[in-house]
């Protein structure tokens, strides 16, 4: 695969989490509430969606289903929705959300290999979370950082001109 082809599949690549859902009455009642009070209004299902994603951090399958038969619409419209756009999260973030840019800048000196790095250090795919949900690990785009190209964050935290040498170090303060 071509590295163009290959940072495109980072971005497109969306795939439904392995993590046990688990929603607490609160949320239910929340997310209940967020549809009675938009489910009139046309074009309502992306603000629904939205609103949905802040109550549990991202949008699992269960609560896609849910907001589908509430609205009375096919489960793939609501998924269709969450895979295309790229602000729905189909996976939870770990306590220590990893994220690697892959904007022009980062991919051309090399955060492709950071990623690589990450996913065999972590034992997670880009997407996906650690089994103790500590790590979660995710492309980004630019992130107005280029001048410390190639760059990841952790949570608040911005590593810059990095080598994958220094992954293990990085994970390792964590
Ligand atoms: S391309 Fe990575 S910070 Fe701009």
């Amino acid at each position: 695969m071509s590295n163009i082809m290959a940072r495109r599949t980072y971005f497109m690549k969306k795939t439904m989490t392995s993590v046990p859902f688990t929603e607490t009455p609160e949320q239910k009642a929340k997310l209940d509430a967020i549809i009675d009070n938009l489910k009139e209004q046309p074009g309502c299902l992306m603000p629904i969606m939205q609103q949905a994603q802040d109550v549990y951090g991202y949008l699992p399958l269960e609560v896609q289903k849910h907001i589908a038969l509430r609205l009375e619409i096919p489960v793939s419209e609501v998924y269709g929705v969450a895979t295309f756009y790229s602000q729905f999260l189909l996976n939870p973030k770990g306590s220590c959300p990893v994220a690697v840019c892959l904007g022009t800048a980062c991919y051309v000196k090399g955060s492709g290999d950071l990623m690589e790095k990450l996913e065999s250090i972590l034992g997670i795919k880009n997407g996906g979370i650690t089994a103790d949900k500590k790590f979660s690990l995710d492309a980004t785009r630019c992130i107005g950082a280029c001048g410390l190209a190639p760059v990841l964050t952790v949570g608040e935290d911005v590593y810059g001109r990095l080598t994958v040498d220094d992954i293990p170090g990085i994970i390792a303060k964590y």
